[in-house]
C-alpha cells in the first residue's frame, strides 16, 4: 500500500529549550531563517506524503500560522512590489495538505502518536518527530518509502551512535538482513551502555502499520511515566516483521541545544547567500579563541 499519510508529533512541552518555549514552540524556532518544522514538511512533501497531520497542544498556535495564508502580509509585499517574497510564502501554504490535532496533555511520544488514528486509519504512515532534521541528498523518508516497497513492513529510520549517546534513543536489539536493513527483535528506551542490546538508535523517523494504535492503546505508561512509542513497537516486532533501516544523511536534534548549534551552524555554512562571509567570521572566532 502507498504511504501518502505523515503524522508529525509537535506537541512536547520542549523543556530543554526553556525560557525560549514559554511562547514560541521549539518546532518553530529557526535553523537560520526557516523554522525547523518547514523543513520537516518540507522532506515529506519531497517524498511523496500528500497529507500531514501535526499533532499539537497548547501554546503551539504559531505552526498553524505559519503553514497558513497570509494575506495581511501579502497584500502588504504586493504593495511595497516586493513579489519574489510572496512567492516564497505563497509556496509555504502549498506544500502539502496540512491537518491538526491537539493532544490535550503532553502524556508521550507514543500518546501523542494515538492522537493520530482516526486520520490515519487502516494504512501504514510515516512518523517524523517535530524536532528532527535530516540533511540528505534523497529525503531521509523517501530513502524509508523505497525501503518499506521491498519489505511491506514497518520501518524504523536508524544509525550507529557513540557509547556515550546510547542512553539517549530508542535501542534496537538488531538481527541483519541485508545491507543498511535490520530485523528488529526488539527495542530498549534510553538504555545504559552496559545493558543495550547494541549501538543502532531510532532517530525521529518511522513507517509504521496502522495495527500500531492497537498496541498503542494497551501500552501502560513507562520510562518517564510517558506513554513510550518504544514499548509499542517492541510488542509489533514480536506480532509482525519489523525492520530497521539505516538511512544516508546528518540528522541533528535540534530540540538539544548542542543539536540546534550544529544545525544552525552546518545550515548557515552551506548557504550561498551568507555561507562564505559566515565561514570568514567563524574563522575570525576560532583564531580570536586560539
Ligand atoms: P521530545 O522528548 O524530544 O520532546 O519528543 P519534549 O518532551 O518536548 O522535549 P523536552 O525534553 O521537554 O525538551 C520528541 C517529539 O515528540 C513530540 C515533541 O514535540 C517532539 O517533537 N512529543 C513528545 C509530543 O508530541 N507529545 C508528547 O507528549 C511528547
Amino acid at each position: 500500500m502507498k504511504i501518502t499519510k505523515a503524522v508529525i508529533p509537535a506537541a512536547g512541552l520542549g523543556t530543554r529549550f526553556l525560557p525560549a518555549t514559554k511562547a514560541v514552540p521549539k518546532e518553530m524556532l529557526p535553523i537560520v531563517d526557516t523554522p525547523t518544522l518547514q523543513y520537516i514538511i518540507e522532506e515529506a512533501a519531497q517524498s511523496g506524503i500528500e497529507d500531514i497531520l501535526i499533532i499539537s497542544g497548547r501554546g503551539k498556535r504559531a505552526i498553524e500560522d505559519h503553514f497558513d495564508k497570509s494575506y495581511e502580509l501579502e497584500t502588504e509585499l504586493a504593495r511595497a512590489g516586493k513579489t519574489d517574497w510572496i512567492q516564497s510564502l505563497e509556496s509555504i501554504s502549498s506544500l502539502a495538505n496540512i491537518h491538526y490535532v491537539r493532544q490535550k496533555q503532553a502524556l508521550g511520544l507514543g500518546h501523542a502518536i494515538l492522537c493520530a488514528k482516526s486520520f490515519v486509519g487502516n494504512e501504514p504512515f510515516a512518523v517524523l518527530l517535530g524536532d528532527d532534521i535530516v540533511r540528505a541528498q534523497k529525503p531521509c523518508l523517501r530513502q524509508m518509502i523505497d525501503v518499506y516497497e521491498k519489505y511491506e513492513a514497518s520501518i524504523l529510520g536508524v544509525q550507529e551512535v557513540s557509547r556515550e549517546d546510547i542512553s539517549k534513543y530508542g535501542i534496537i536489539d538488531a538481527m541483519p538482513v541485508e545491507t543498511g536493513v535490520n530485523r528488529v527483535r526488539g527495542m530498549v528506551e534510553k538504555p545504559k551502555p552496559e545493558e543495550a542490546p547494541s549501538n543502532i538508535a531510532v532517530l525521529g523517523r518511522y513507517i509504521i502499520t496502522p495495527e500500531i494504535f492497537t498496541l498503542l492503546e494497551n501500552t501502560r505508561p513507562g520510562a518517564g511515566g510517558e506513554i513510550q512509542l518504544t514499548d509499542a513497537l517492541c510488542a509489533l516486532a514480536q506480532k509482525e516483521p519489523v525492520y530497521a533501516y539505516t538511512f544516508e544523511g546528518k540528522r541533528y536534534d535540534v530540540g538539544s541545544k548542542i543539536g540546534f548549534l550544529q544545525a544552525t551552524v552546518e545550515y548557515a555554512l552551506s548557504r550561498s547567500d551568507i555561507g562564505a562571509q559566515f565561514a570568514a567570521y567563524l574563522k575570525t572566532v576560532i583564531g580570536d579563541k586560539a
